[in-house]
This record gives C-alpha cells, sequence and structure tokens, in this order.
C-alpha cells in the first residue's frame, strides 16, 4: 500500500482491512479509458485557460496517453491496492513524469472527475447494448419472414384463443427490443452532459472552461449545478431501469421458449449447441439458456433496487455511499450483454416445427370468433352469433368433434344462416390470412411490420 495521496492531515497509515473495504479498483478499474480521456481533454483546458503552463499540460498528455497504451496492452498492470482508478492513474502520471504530473488535479475534485468518469463508460457501454439489439432484432426479422405464413395458436391466458403466425409472434418481441433500443438512446441522451468542473461539491475560484471540456468529450452541455453535478446517479438508474425491462423482455421470450421446446408443445427444437442434458436421464434436452437468461433477470432488478436504496437518503452533495453504483450498474450491463449475445444465436439456430403448430392450432376450436364473425356478416347480431358459436363448440367437445369437421346439417340445427361457405370462412389458414387489419397477423401485415422494422433500424 502506497502512501495516500490525502496523507497530510492524517498521523497513522489506513488500516489494511480499512483499504481494501475503502478501495474500489477491482470493479472501477474498467473506467480506465474514460479516467484517461478526461483527464487529457482537462489538462488541455487548464492549458488553454492559463491555469497551467503549456509544456506542463503537453507532458501530462504525453503521459497519460503512455499510461492508456500500457494499460491497454497490459504493459502496465493496476495496482489493486490503490483506492480507485482515479488515485491509481494520477500516481502512476506522477511516476512517470515527476511533480508536473501532480498539477493535473487543479480545478477538480474525484468527486466531478468520477461522475464524469461514470457517464463517460455507461454511454459506451449504452452503444454496446443498442448495437446487440439490433443484432437480435436482425435474427428475429430474419426468422420472422421465414415463417410469416406459418399457422399457430395463439393464446391468452395460455389457452388457445385465436390462430395467428408464427412470423407475427416473433415480430411482437421485435417492437419490444426496438422501444428498449429507444429507451438507451434516451438514457444516454440525459447522461450526455458534463460534470466536470463541479469540483468537489462549490465550483472553483479558477478560470475554468467548462463547456470546453464537454465539447472534447462529444458531450451535449455542462451539468449546470455544480451540486447536482456531482450528486446526480440518475443516469445510472435509468439504464439500469431500461436493462431491467430488456431483461424482463428476454425473459418473457425464454418462458415461450421453454415452453414450446417441451413435449407438450414441440412448436420448436433448440440446436445441441444450444442445449443441455441431464446427468442420469439419458432422453433430456434442457432449455438451459433461456431458464439462465430467465434466472439471470432477478439479478438484474435487483441491481435497479440497490441504486435507487443507495441514493434515496443521501445528502446532496457527494457520499461515499455513491461508490457502490458501479458494481450494480456494471453488473446488470455485464449480465445484459451476455444474454443478449448468447440469446440471438440460440433462436437463430432452432428449428421450428410447423406441423405440431398447426396441429395445435386445429385442436382448440380457436376458428370460434370466425364462426361468429361469418354470422354476424350475414346479418345475426354478434351477441346472438357468440352464443350460437358457443352451443356449436359445445356439440363438439360432446362429439370429440371439431367445428370444420361438422357436417351443414349439423351446422343448420344450431341457425339457418350458415351455407357452404361456412367451411371456407374457418378454415385456420384462412381465419388467419384474413386478418389484415394493420398490426394484424395476415402475411401482408407481417410484410408491413418487417419492412417498418427495418427502416427503423
Ligand atoms: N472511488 C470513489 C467513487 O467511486 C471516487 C470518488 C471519491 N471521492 C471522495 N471524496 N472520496 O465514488
Amino acid at each position: 500500500m502506497s502512501e495516500k495521496m490525502w496523507a497530510g492531515r492524517f498521523k497513522k497509515q489506513l488500516d489494511s482491512d480499512v483499504n481494501d473495504f475503502n478501495s474500489s479498483i477491482r470493479v472501477d478499474c474498467r473506467m480506465y479509458r474514460s479516467d484517461i480521456g478526461g483527464s487529457i481533454a482537462h489538462a488541455a483546458m487548464l492549458a488553454k485557460q492559463g491555469i497551467i503552463g503549456k509544456d506542463d499540460a503537453e507532458k501530462i498528455i504525453e503521459g497519460l496517453t503512455s499510461i492508456l497504451s500500457d494499460l491497454d496492452s497490459g504493459a502496465l498492470q493496476f495496482d489493486m491496492t490503490a483506492e480507485d482508478i482515479h488515485m491509481f492513474v494520477e500516481a502512476e502520471l506522477t511516476k512517470r513524469i515527476g511533480d508536473t504530473g501532480k498539477k493535473l488535479h487543479t480545478a477538480r475534485s474525484r468527486n466531478d472527475q468520477v461522475a464524469l468518469d461514470i457517464r463517460l463508460h455507461l454511454r459506451d457501454e449504452a452503444d454496446e447494448v443498442i448495437t446487440l439489439l439490433k443484432e437480435l432484432i436482425k435474427v428475429i426479422i430474419t426468422k420472422a419472414e421465414q415463417y410469416k405464413a406459418s399457422v399457430m395458436p395463439g393464446y391468452t391466458h395460455l389457452q388457445r384463443a385465436q390462430p395467428i403466425t408464427f412470423g407475427h409472434h416473433l415480430m411482437a418481441y421485435a417492437q419490444m427490443f426496438l422501444r428498449d433500443i429507444g429507451r438507451m438512446e434516451d438514457a444516454k441522451a440525459r447522461m450526455n452532459f458534463s460534470p466536470l468542473g463541479s469540483c468537489a461539491l462549490a465550483g472553483t475560484t479558477y478560470p475554468t472552461d467548462r463547456m470546453a471540456v464537454a465539447n472534447a468529450l462529444n458531450m451535449s452541455g455542462i451539468c449546470e449545478n455544480s451540486l447536482d453535478g456531482v450528486s446526480d446517479r440518475d443516469f445510472a438508474v435509468e439504464l439500469a431501469n431500461a436493462a431491467a425491462l430488456i431483461m424482463m423482455h428476454l425473459s418473457r421470450f425464454s418462458e415461450e421458449i421453454i415452453l414450446w421446446s417441451s413435449w407438450e408443445f414441440k412448436f420448436i427444437e433448440l440446436d445441441d449447441a444450444y442445449s443441455t442434458g441431464s446427468s442420469i436421464m439419458p432422453q433430456k434436452k434442457n432449455p438451459d439458456i433461456a431458464e439462465l437468461v430467465r434466472g439471470k433477470t432477478g439479478r438484474v432488478y435487483g441491481n435497479l433496487v440497490t441504486l435507487l436504496t443507495m441514493l434515496k437518503g443521501l445528502p446532496l452533495a457527494y457520499n461515499k455511499d455513491m461508490q457502490e453504483d458501479k458494481e450494480a450498474i456494471f453488473d446488470s450491463l455485464d449480465t445484459l450483454k451476455q444474454c443478449i449475445s448468447i440469446f440471438a444465436p440460440m433462436l437463430d439456430t432452432m428449428t421450428v416445427i410447423e406441423k405440431n403448430m398447426l396441429e395445435a392450432a386445429a385442436k382448440g376450436f380457436i376458428n370460434a370468433t370466425d364462426v361468429a364473425d361469418y354470422l354476424t356478416k350475414k346479418g345475426v347480431p354478434f351477441r346472438t352469433a357468440y352464443k350460437i358459436s358457443g352451443t356449436l363448440v359445445a356439440y363438439c367437445i360432446d362429439n370429440n368433434t371439431v367445428l370444420e369437421k361438422l357436417s351443414l346439417a349439423e351446422f343448420k340445427q344450431y341457425s339457418d344462416v350458415f351455407e357452404d361457405d361456412i367451411y371456407d370462412a374457418i378454415n385456420l389458414e384462412n381465419c388467419t390470412f384474413r386478418r389484415n387489419s394493420q398490426g394484424g397477423t395476415a402475411v401482408e401485415s407481417v410484410e408491413a411490420q418487417i419492412k417498418s422494422v427495418k427502416e427503423k433500424l
């Protein structure tokens, strides 16, 4: 453990257990690129404003650049006894360029430094998530195109409800992930303001140019209140919330994958490379990936609650509690990225068993609404038509048959409006393909959805 930069006021060295407890470098070392990038922008601004000499700034920037490339290449290792990434980089700089390195921290504090670093780091993370989501949507679109005319039962209450196409079902998820991209972009837009120059909490007496730093870092502007600048972690909460929502979507999708791969459904079969076996039951092929995605959703929700709870009682401005923000948000993003990355190829490689989908669709009287619609279109009031259709379903159940197998004479027992064209009206594919209202399940509607999502990507 090297001497602390704040050692001046203290008579004793820090207890080594306390040092471990206090240190965050294990978690925040991954922000080294943001930390160094922020410091370079800060040093350039200090020189531009005449706060430090041009030569000093050059030396500092050169030193920081060499640290960056050594960390990138692995030539320089993090000192895990350092207090955090900020202290580590500054100490290394001073080691490399001598006392000039000690000028870097002029007109800033670790409080605004860390607030800047997290924003820059999370901005990149959000971009990575957006890229992964786009890849996932592309896989969904490819599958939806392939199965836009495959009939399956659509469910409500997990009871067979109406026939839909598998392409339509898949495209529902494309909509969710598209909204998720929007949420990531919203979070990014609000996060992209620079707190640097808020200093410890109150601003500074140096003639800084905060906007110059923000511009150099490609940020939209500066945090306008220094207390807010160092205290705000809303952006982390927003991102954690967006991550939780994405996981919820992945988890619902996983649940369906799990159901669909069971023998009870067998609508799909996962590729061998994306499923596992059992240690005792030789016949088993388990959808572990989907189950793990569903399972990991819990920890991502947990991280959101961790952040909200960590912040709720904090007086302004910086409090050390806030160091806990990184572990939570990093875990959410790591988990999320891992889940999307593995989900997309799992989906891409699954086999869709159209025959079983169609068979299941044929068993659940899911054309009963179409019987009612048939009568309604011939002038029977909908409620009356609904009742006739329900009575026919009951008749089918009693006689162990389905609507499309009834004879015209049997139909006519319940209403003489029925004619031969009833068979065409309740043919499962017709029932599906005729639902061509905007956003409906018909093939041309699925095609329109695909086109629209493609344009948005
Ligand atoms: N490691 C700290 C964090 O992540 C950096 C800020 C420390 N500031 C301070 N005044 N101790 O929050």
